[in-house]
């Protein structure tokens, strides 16, 4: 076992780990480990955008409005309002750090998606997650102040008592090619691991996603938040596999319409908004279409919005669809509902800092509190720099006066190289298939119950596993291991969440209980660890 000192450890190299390691790095030492190879991260698979007051004739006021009526009642406004009124500079920031963004007539083009009122997504055409990664990847890599290490997942947080009191100093981390475990002392640290939507069989997200920041900050005493509020994609491209290609609710707002088996457009029936309502109503309006034909999926029309404008806006979905088959220019596209963002996550407060001293948090790890019960579209990548940018501020005015870590007391993490490999595949399958039929759109109390018994098992099951490791390994089967491990712990965070609030509410529609109750559960789902 080896160690290495930094300032400040960033897990993560998505937009907020990102974000977060180049303001730091202005004024400190950053090490950034990443699990996979750097550009792989949620974020460079970001279609649609980030939605901004930039347009002369929108405003802070109807873009918070939009965020909240979204947010069915869990937003907190204080935040919201950081989030809404820090747009125009986020969206500045990453210019300044080289992000190309699409132009019209000089200015930024601006797409308008589900439940805005005014076009503010600027975006760059359909690939504007990945547009954002390679700039700031670009900025990260230059740096001198910055190490970046891919192929080195973090297993554990440390923790120490330092002063009398508990504080994060830095984790454990493994490198995946030397299968060697790394204990990385920080004086403060940043988890920035990206989403969990991995833990359902059907996702827009790569198979990364297997919620390790929200994991780690619980196992290490961090509270968590709002699990429950899980944001299925309504337009996934059919099949939809294990990881799923993403049709941008963006060609919705350029005018594409979503027809059912019998080719009639559906949304106005659901909601006034018809196609560009949001999220939660358009996934579940699906989800009813599907039920009442029986098909295996539904239609969205393209075709209206013109060969040309489609090729010269959505290059990335025509050349997907294509690979399937599908001309999206000239022939609808078959979509299903997948599962694609998770709205919980480590609670922080508005400058991003964790109930765990030393621990921040940042992008969809994170619960800012600014989604509440339903994100709107395209404000998820703001969040990210804006809020990673409150926590980099943060944490550069609290370290002249924290301690520094001695990693005395820290046990090393167990060496799971030689996890049992068609085992931990079989359990992951099992574990996608329980969360895609017990907690998926539409959700009942029995069913979420039977789910949560299956995870029970399942977790158990993964220690039968680690003690009966046996056979040679290697470090990739030890991180699989860590993955699956994490993805046990959010999967039961996701149940407890939806078991406790007998409501429905945004994301969470629960058909024993079909109407929001203020009186009690006009509040946060809270999740702590009793280890
Ligand atoms: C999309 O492009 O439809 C996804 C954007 C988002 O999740 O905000």
């Amino acid at each position: 076992m080896t160690h290495s000192d930094t300032d400040i450890l960033v897990i993560g190299s998505g937009i907020a780990g990102l974000t977060f390691a180049l303001r730091v790095a202005e004024h400190t030492d950053v090490v950034l480990v990443t699990k996979k190879a750097r550009l792989d991260s949620n974020t460079n698979y970001a279609q649609g955008g980030i939605a901004a007051v930039v347009g002369r004739t929108d405003s802070f006021e109807r873009h918070m409005q939009d965020t909240l009526r979204a947010g069915a009642g869990l937003c907190h406004a204080e935040r919201v309002e950081t989030l809404v009124r820090s747009g125009p500079m986020a969206v500045a920031d990453l210019v300044d750090w080289g992000v190309r963004f699409s132009r019209s007539a000089g200015q930024l083009a601006l797409g308008i998606e589900g439940g805005h009122s005014h076009p503010r997504i600027v975006h760059s055409q359909d690939r504007t997650g990945a547009a954002i990664e390679t700039a700031l990847l670009k900025a990260v890599a230059d740096h001198p102040r910055i190490r970046l290490l891919e192929h080195h997942m973090a297993l554990s947080l440390q923790v120490e008592c330092l002063g009398g009191r508990r504080r994060c100093t830095g984790a454990w981390v493994l490198d995946v090619e030397s299968k060697q475990a790394i204990e990385v002392r920080a004086r403060a640290t940043l988890l920035a691991a990206g989403g969990s939507a991995a833990v359902y069989r059907h996702t827009t997200n790569p198979s990364i996603a297997t919620g390790d920041g929200v994991a780690l900050g619980y196992r290490a005493g961090a509270t968590v938040a709002n699990m429950e509020f899980i944001q299925f994609h309504p337009t996934a491209l059919y099949p939809a596999e294990e990881h799923a290609f993403l049709i941008s609710e963006a060609l919705r707002g350029e005018g594409a319409v979503l027809r059912n088996e019998s080719g009639d457009a559906f949304m106005a029936a659901y909601d006034q908004r018809a196609d560009l309502a949001p999220r939660d109503i358009v996934a579940r309006a699906v989800h009813a279409e599907l039920k009442k034909s029986g098909g295996p999926h539904v239609w969205l029309d393209a075709t209206g919005i013109g060969a040309e404008r489609t090729e010269e806006r959505f290059p990335g979905i025509l050349e997907g669809c294509q690979a399937k088959g599908v001309d999206a220019r000239h022939e609808p596209i078959p979509v299903v509902p997948a599962a694609h963002y998770v709205c919980g996550g480590v609670w922080t407060d508005i400058d991003g800092r964790t109930t765990l001293p030393g621990l921040f948090a940042a992008g969809e790890c994170a619960c800012t509190g600014v989604h509440g019960a339903n994100r709107l579209a395209s404000n998820s990548l703001l969040e990210a720099v804006v809020y990673a940018e409150r926590a980099a501020a943060r944490m550069l005015q609290q370290l002249p006066f924290v301690p520094a870590p001695c990693g005395a007391d820290v046990p090393a993490p167990v060496d799971l190289s030689s996890f049992p490999a068609e085992e931990l595949a079989t359990l992951r399958q099992r574990l996608k298939h329980v969360m895609w039929d017990h907690l998926g759109i539409v959700r009942n109390r029995d069913e979420m119950q039977a789910g949560a018994a299956q995870l029970e098992e399942l977790r158990h099951k993964w220690s039968t596993l680690r003690e009966a490791r046996s056979r040679s390994g290697g470090g990739q089967r030890w991180s699989e291991a860590a993955e699956t491990l994490n993805m046990l712990d959010v999967a039961r965070l996701v149940v407890r969440c939806a078991l406790w609030r007998r409501e429905s509410r945004g994301l969470h529609y629960v058909t024993d209980y079909p109407y929001r109750d203020n009186e009690s559960y006009l509040r946060d789902s809270i999740a702590v660890s009793t280890d």
